[in-house]
């Protein structure tokens, strides 16, 4: 029986934060190497969950058929808030994003669990898509990849649409969209321990590719 507590969460104080300005998106992307202290310790916390979908399955749903897609919360409590790499990721976005008045902390200690039960289809993309707000303004994404056995491997892939295309459909009826519908601009590397940050109105999906009929996706997500 293994145990956890809150400082499994802890993040690496010396970790560093840069950035790379890509033109086409007229937005910087941020990048943080080696953000948490014990990484293992929380790819094996989030990993002893089952996965259990976090969307209503309306119609048809694939998800349990082709692949399970769920999200995890952490019900750990909140030990030294300080310290708390939500607490501090938020300071910084805030920072960086110049929205000081930003008062939308919420305990959101949450991953997103993704595992293949049939190979990803050919020349097709996993579910492009824009993150908002419920006022309908773009939410700052904060996402952690958490596979250790991924070094240089599928992450996320920022995309730019093109002018007719529509989004129709729901992500677990129709995930795969044909690649054709867009320009990929960044393919984000699912690199162990990395946190990328970047505005949710940039069109974005995960990558997907066959190495997660291996193992199970695990990303930490927050918005901001
Ligand atoms: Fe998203």
């Amino acid at each position: 029986m293994k145990f956890y507590n809150d400082s499994i969460f802890d993040f690496n104080k010396e970790c560093l934060l840069s950035s790379v300005y890509v033109e086409e998106l007229k937005e910087k992307i941020y990048f943080i190497d080696d953000v948490f202290l014990h990484p293992h310790q929380i790819y094996e916390y989030w990993s002893s969950f089952p996965i259990k979908s976090h969307k209503v399955c309306i119609g048809e749903t694939l998800n349990g058929k082709d692949f399970m897609d769920g999200r995890a919360k952490s019900e750990l409590p909140l030990d030294n808030y300080n310290n708390l790499l939500e607490f501090n990721i938020h300071k910084l976005v805030k920072r960086i994003y110049g929205k000081e008045n930003w008062d939308n902390l919420r305990d959101t200690r949450a991953a997103n669990q993704f595992y293949l039960l049939k190979n990803c289809p050919e020349n097709k993309v996993w579910w492009p898509h824009s993150d908002f707000d419920n006022e309908n303004k773009s939410v700052i994404n904060v996402i952690t990849y958490l596979n250790p056995q991924i070094k240089n491997g599928p992450g996320t892939s920022l995309y730019i649409s093109n002018p007719n295309y529509k989004q129709i459909g729901f992500e677990h009826i129709n995930p795969w969209i044909d690649e054709t519908n867009f320009k990929q601009i960044l393919s984000i590397f699912g690199y162990f321990n990395r946190m990328v940050i970047f505005p949710g109105s940039i069109t974005h999906g995960m990558t997907v590719s066959n190495i997660f009929k291996n193992f199970v996706r695990i990303v930490q997500v927050q918005f901001i």
